[in-house]
């Protein structure tokens, strides 16, 4: 069974996204942070001090994803995060089925390393690809698209291993073209609360419950707050 939760301009599923996505047909952004390709074994005494990495595993969070999610015909632009691992891949998606594209990248303040005898992961990349009509809005347009931002950590994660930052989100969402977005892997929402705070209509499918839970929690906080501005902006 499909559980879908109405807040405001945001429609949220809870189920499996290679099932419920191409049922939603199209929106002009697929703006998704999909499950990374990542090696999470070996390190030994250092990884046993990094649970998080236990987690990420248990929950199949390093196992990658199937692309044929990123459909050109389903939206207008896509922002995908990816690991290296599944980094050509993906640019050769973009390439070959997008207009343009580009590679951008969020610099960590505060890397991790996965396992030890590795390069740190002080940079995460996403590719914005985008076909005719969705070009990036250009809010925001820096010339090496690098975002520094600090990763969150304990409480600000909402109980989940890979949070992405408010900031990083905004500025993403701050740079995409139209008004519908679909997030299929929203986690506990960080996409959500962003395209909510832009102004944007949203559509989020999560498969975990209590990260569902987590972020209807957060898209409810968000619409209350946007509504709460519009009123006074109405007042003034
Ligand atoms: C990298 S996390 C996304 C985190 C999110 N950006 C945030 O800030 O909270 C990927 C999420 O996709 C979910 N997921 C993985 N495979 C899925 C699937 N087939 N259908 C729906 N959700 C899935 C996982 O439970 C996880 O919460």
């Amino acid at each position: 069974m499909i559980a879908t939760v109405r807040i405001g301009a945001a429609t949220l599923y809870m189920g499996d996204a290679y099932v419920i996505r191409p049922a939603l047909g199209f929106h002009d952004a697929d703006v998704m942070d999909p499950p990374y390709l990542i090696r999470a074994t070996g390190a030994g005494r250092y990884r046993a001090r990094r649970p998080m990495m236990d987690r990420i595993m248990d929950e199949e969070l390093h196992s990658g994803f199937d692309m044929a999610i990123v459909n050109p015909l389903l939206c207008g632009a896509a922002i995908v995060f990816a690991h290296n691992d599944q980094l050509a891949e993906l640019l050769s998606l973009a390439q070959g089925q997008f207009h343009r594209h580009a590679l951008c990248v969020w610099q960590k303040t505060n890397p991790q390393p996965i396992a030890n005898k590795h390069y740190r992961p002080d940079v995460e990349f996403y590719v914005h690809a985008w076909n005719r009509g969705y070009h990036p809005a250009g809010a925001i347009c820096d010339l090496f698209r690098v975002s520094r931002i600090t990763s969150p950590r304990g409480s600000a994660r909402f109980d989940h291993p890979t949070t992405k930052p408010d900031a990083l989100m905004a500025k993403i969402l701050a740079n995409v073209a139209g008004d519908s977005v679909c997030d299929p892997f929203m986690g506990t929402g960080s996409t959500g609360v962003a395209a909510i705070r832009a102004g944007k209509r949203f559509t989020g499918i999560e498969r975990n419950p209590d990260y569902f839970q987590t972020a209807v929690r957060r898209i409810t906080d968000a619409v209350t707050k946007a509504r709460a501005v519009d009123q006074l902006e109405q007042v003034a």
